[in-house]
This record gives C-alpha cells, structure tokens and sequence, in this order.
C-alpha cells in the first residue's frame, strides 16, 4: 500500500460520525482529519470544514486542503449522488454510488432487488394510491409492518397495535402526506416474529468482509417497550448470530446482494448494513442501510483491534482487509433529551463529573458555548466501554452515566441484557 498519510474528510454530525472520527485518528494512515459538518465532541478530535454540504464546495475544499478520502456517514448525500459526483476525480469517496445508496433510498427498489435475487425478507404488496392499500387492508388478517418507499430520517416504518391503526396510518401516509413525497407509495409487508441483529459488511465490488454483529435497541424504553428511536444503544458482538446463522446470512443474503449488485453493473464501495430478523436460526432482512449503523457504529468501531482505516483504504484499493477484533465486548447506552423520540428541548446544560480514561464517550447533539456543554438534540451522548463479557462492559458504562447529568436526560437500563440473559 501507498503509506503516504491520507488527509481524511467525515461527512455527518452523530455519535457514528464522531466514533469514526475517533477511531481513524488511531491509525498511523492518518493525516489531518476534517468534519463536516461534525459536533462540538467531533471538532475536538477533528476540524469543522467550514462549508455547507454543497458537493461543488466540497470539491473545492478537497482539493483546496488535498483530500485523499472523504467517508461518508449519513445515508442521505450518497441517495443524492455524492459518490457519483467525485467518480473522476482523485478523491476516494467511501460511500456507494446513488444506484447502490437506492438499496437504502427506496424500500420498494430494495424489496424488488431482495425478490429478484432470492433474498429472505418478509411478504409485502406495494401500493401508489390510497384506496387500494385500504382494500387491502380489509382483506389482511395478519399482523402487518407499514412503510413509506423514500427516506423519512427513520420515522417511515410504522407497526399498526390494531387493524384501525394501520388504516390510520396509510391515511397519515398517503392522503395527509405526512413525509411528502416519501410517502406517495408505501409498502404493506407481513410482521416478522423473532430477534432482531445488525451485520455490516464491508464491500468493495466483489470483496467483502464482515464487521462483528451487532444488536441495537430501537424502542425507547427497557423492555423494548414504547415507540422506535434511531436507536438507544447497542453492543457487539452479539450471540443473537451464531455461527451457523452466519453462514446462512452469507450464503442467502451477502452473496446474492454482491451478484445482484454485479448484474446491475453497480460498483459498491462502502458499508451495507443488514438489517435481520433471525427466527428459528433463520435470518430474514427487515431493511438494508448503506452505511455503518448509528449506535452500532460506535460498539462495532469500540471493538475493532485493528485500523479502520487501513481497511477503508484495502477495500478502496481493492484488496480484503484482514479485520481483528478485541476479546469481550463493548456496551454502548445513549443519553436522550426528555420527550425524545417525540418533542424535546434543547439547550440544557450537561454536567459532567470525572469519566475514567477507558470510557468512550461520543457526541451525538451537542453544543459549546463558553466552555459549558449543552444538549442539542434528541440522541445527546453515547456513552461506551469494553469488558472482558457483558456483564464487565454494562457495569463500566453504566458507572460512568451516574456522573452524567442534565435535565430531563434519559436512557435504557438494559443494553446488552439480552445478551446476559442469553448465556
Ligand atoms: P426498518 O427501517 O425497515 O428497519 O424498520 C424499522 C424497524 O421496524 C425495524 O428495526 C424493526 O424493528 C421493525 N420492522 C420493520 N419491518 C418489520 C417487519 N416486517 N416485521 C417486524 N418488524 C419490522
Ligand atoms: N441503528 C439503526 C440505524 O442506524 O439505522
């Protein structure tokens, strides 16, 4: 490999971004490291940029500031085109094409490439008028999972408690068009039963490799209980995945995804994440993302023992990145705004007492004013430390939040207990 030092731009502003962040600035590859447009914990570790999200400025400043590789956090620049933008250029994007981001971009375009490649998912019908998703309904006696085609900053998944509930919200989706266009078409697809796990695979054409799976907890309260978040907390690895439902995983999903991807003439370069539903040592996909999770991120990326980096820049320059991992386990928990998922406040002060050295701590919505740190969004901090098993990793992070504090500040009690429970 080229061991020049590669000046590296992080596209997005959470707690995945800042575990990225974090993680690259590791690697001896690493040469200056901008975000854009980061966080007050990111802009610690990082440069702010400085620039809207204009690909034109973006352009400019990488070559301005002799950008190597810009990795790319959130899902929505590659939908819009973001890698496709820098193709001829000599910047490397890590991040798929908009023709691999639709995988993520529409559900009705990744359940028909799910169907044509054989790929275990649940049963679902698409609709583009409301009259017919209702007659539907009418004629469905099993339980069902509503979902608007385009991307909703992951509020478009509704899971109806009553068959009113569910005409209410193809209602709410395609008469009110609550997500706009989003939701001019939904899908109507049958509830999975079973336990729900994430594997982010890193791929690079043909070659790909697996990072440690992981188990992110959507609800917002323990128990699973209450509406879904973006995510309240995760660990890796996790034993929800055994290995044989591994080889199943890369057997009837992986492989087909990379053939498919092939017969489409797409060039994938980034992450995808396999969103599952394992079920009688079956794995299903309930989604596909095309990027690293958020708080998986910061659980898988705590875990890694070697250079992230060094595997962005293998995969980039088309070689299998050879990926190890620490023993143990590592615990992420998410400290919430009040109210949030739904409305919250911004702007309270956090007070923070002495956190121990081998705790991670990544900024999610936060802001800096006079040197005093407050809250900035629904998802504040993420809190995350390893341990020898899962019981060592829970009691670190949870000993660290008890010296964390801000007003009407909440999280999940039980990160990682399934895991406890399960052994
Ligand atoms: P998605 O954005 O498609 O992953 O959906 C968000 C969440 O909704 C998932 O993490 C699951 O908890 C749930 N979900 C989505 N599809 C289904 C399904 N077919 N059956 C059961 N739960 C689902
Ligand atoms: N943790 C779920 C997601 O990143 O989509």
């Amino acid at each position: 490999m080229n061991k020049k030092r590669k000046n590296i731009l992080v596209i997005g502003s959470g707690g995945r971004e800042h575990a990225i962040v974090w993680k690259v600035k590791k690697s001896p590859l690493a040469g200056e490291v901008f975000c854009l447009p980061g966080n007050s914990g990111i802009s610690r570790d990082a440069s702010p940029a400085g620039i809207p999200l204009d690909f034109e400025r973006v352009k400019s400043f990488t070559e301005e500031k002799d950008i190597d590789l810009i990795i790319v956090g959130p899902e929505a620049p590659l939908v819009e085109g973001f890698a496709d933008f820098f193709k001829e250029s000599r910047v490397m994007v890590f991040g798929p094409v908009k023709d691999g981001a639709m995988l993520e971009g529409s559900k009705v375009y990744a359940k028909d490439f799910m169907k044509k490649n054989g790929i275990p998912t649940a049963g679902y019908e698409v609709f583009d008028n409301e009259s017919d998703a209702q007659d539907y309904l009418s004629s469905k006696k099993e339980d069902v999972v509503i979902k608007a085609d385009g991307l909703c900053g992951g509020k478009g998944v509704i899971i109806p408690e009553t068959p009113r509930k569910a005409r209410e919200a193809v209602r709410v989706l395609m008469k009110e068009k609550k997500f706009g266009e989003a939701g001019s078409k939904i899908i109507i697809e049958d509830k999975l039963q079973g336990e729900e796990a994430s594997v982010l695979v890193m791929i690079s054409g043909e070659k790909y490799v697996y990072l440690s799976p992981s188990q992110d907890h959507k609800p917002v309260f323990d128990g699973d209980n209450g509406p879904n978040t973006g995510g309240m907390g995760a660990y890796a690895p996790t034993s929800a995945i055994s290995s044989s439902v591994m080889e199943k995983i890369d057997r009837k999903i992986t492989k087909p995804v990379i053939d498919g991807l092939k017969e489409r003439g797409i060039d994938y370069r980034g992450v995808l994440y396999l969103g599952l539903m394992i079920h009688s040592e079956e794995p299903g996909v309930l989604e596909f993302n095309v990027r690293l999770g958020d708080p998986e991120a910061q659980a898988v990326l705590g875990l890694m023992e070697s250079d992230f980096l060094e595997a962005v820049l293998d995969l980039m320059e088309n070689r299998k990145p050879d990926i190890k991992w620490k023993d143990g386990y590592v615990v992420d928990v998410v400290l919430a705004s009040g109210g949030y998922p739904g409305s919250y406040r911004k702007g309270m002060e956090i007070s923070m007492g002495d956190i121990d050295e081998d705790i991670m701590l990544f900024h999610s919505g936060t802001r800096e004013r006079d040197g005093v740190l407050y809250t900035d969004g629904g998802r504040v901090l993420n809190v995350a430390a390893a341990g020898k098993d899962i019981e060592r990793a829970r009691e670190k992070v949870y000993g660290a939040i008890e010296k964390i504090n801000f007003e009407g500040m909440h999280y999940r009690t039980d990160i990682g207990l399934k895991e406890v429970m399960r052994k």
